[in-house]
């Protein structure tokens, strides 16, 4: 191998151009439709500034034409010397039809790798430490990778899994609820999550975002001419309000403002700008609908006029996008003040 840094990226399938340009690292292996990438040359990538990367690994070596009866003998001799031990392993496959036929393999595979390692001391249980990541692209080829706990998803294969409320009015909830899970860490959200916090929901209908605030316990004004639905209608924690997103206002300051109105991803962003800058919500989670070419471009574009706008009034903040799993057109963004 050579010695510049190879990494290997996984990624919604059929975003793999839109990771690779956002890098600007040198693709080694894209194909489209795969859900990963190879790329190499860039000496710094920080998992949180990549908004299509949902998990950033250190490629190390690959293994080819494992034999079916003994995949263990190779692997184990694949594995780099250093670092010395790793925290955790996790054997893991693309998001493709093709890869979930190879999730049963994985599971069962687990405990036979797992064990020689333990036996060695090699793994340990110690969420500080670099992780193991061994890929199966297919079922014959594993790509030998280690992840940074700092840089990096700690789910397996960058899917952050997140549960569905029965009573949830709609399956958008899981969407909030994996939007919390990757940009706050567990003291961010029980210090900026406390019930009789207040937030504005834009775009509410028919109530998944709205229903995941009211279950951490904020009360929330959702904006949208739609109903509310199922549970979340009539709520006494929730005040309905049929107005248009983009003029509404609040009379006080809120703690959070989400925003999932499908619209222009400019006039959204410049809409939770002026919400920040004017100081009438603290934090902001909100989706920006991409264009079908020029991904990367428009993202960029939106995220800099926010910057742009943020740095003139001279505040500190912290910006940060990601396609989510429950992300398809779509990339979700976090914004929130920083003292
Ligand atoms: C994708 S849905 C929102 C789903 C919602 N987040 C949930 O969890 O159930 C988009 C919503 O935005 C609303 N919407 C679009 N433009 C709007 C506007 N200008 N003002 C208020 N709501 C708007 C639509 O009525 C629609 O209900």
């Amino acid at each position: 191998m050579s010695t510049l840094p190879s990494w290997l990226i996984y990624c919604r399938p059929g975003f793999e151009r839109d990771c690779v340009e956002e890098t600007q690292a040198k693709p080694i292996e894209t194909e489209d439709n795969s859900g990963y990438v190879v790329l190499q040359g860039k000496p710094n990538l920080a998992y949180r500034q990549l908004a299509f990367a949902r998990q950033l690994l250190r490629l190390h070596t690959e293994v080819r034409e494992l034999p079916e009866r003994d995949r263990l003998s190779p692997l184990l001799a694949a594995i780099p010397a250093t670092p010395e031990k790793f925290g955790a392993l996790y054997l893991e496959v693309p998001d493709t039809n093709e890869g979930k036929t190879l999730s049963g393999f994985t599971r069962r595979f687990q405990p036979l790798l797992e064990d020689p390692l333990r036996k060695s001391s090699r793994l340990v249980d110690d969420p500080a430490l670099p992780r193991l990541h061994v890929f199966f692209p297919d079922s014959q080829r594993a790509l030998i990778a280690t992840s940074d706990p700092l840089n990096s998803s700690a789910a397996l294969n960058g899917i952050q899994r997140v549960s569905m409320a029965g009573d949830a009015p709609s399956r958008s909830y899981l969407k909030l609820a994996e939007a919390f899970e990757v940009f706050l860490d567990r003291k961010e959200q029980a210090s900026w999550l406390k019930p009789g916090m207040t937030a504005v929901d834009l775009g509410a209908a028919p109530g998944g975002w709205t229903w995941q605030l009211v279950q951490r316990g904020l009360k929330v004004v959702a904006v949208d001419n739609g109903p509310l639905k199922g549970a979340a209608a009539g709520h006494p924690s929730i005040r309905h309000l049929r107005q248009d997103g983009f003029r509404f206002r609040p009379q006080r300051p809120v703690d959070w403002l989400v925003c999932d109105m499908v619209e222009q991803p400019q006039r959204v962003a410049a809409l939770m700008t002026e919400w920040f800058v004017n100081g009438l919500t603290q934090r902001a989670v909100f989706n920006l609908k991409l264009p079908m070419k020029k991904r990367v471009a428009a993202l960029h574009e939106a995220l800099n006029g926010i910057r742009t706008a943020i740095n003139a009034k001279g505040l500190r903040y912290r910006l940060e996008a990601k396609q989510l799993y429950h992300d398809r057109e779509e990339v979700t963004v976090f914004l929130a003040r920083k003292r």
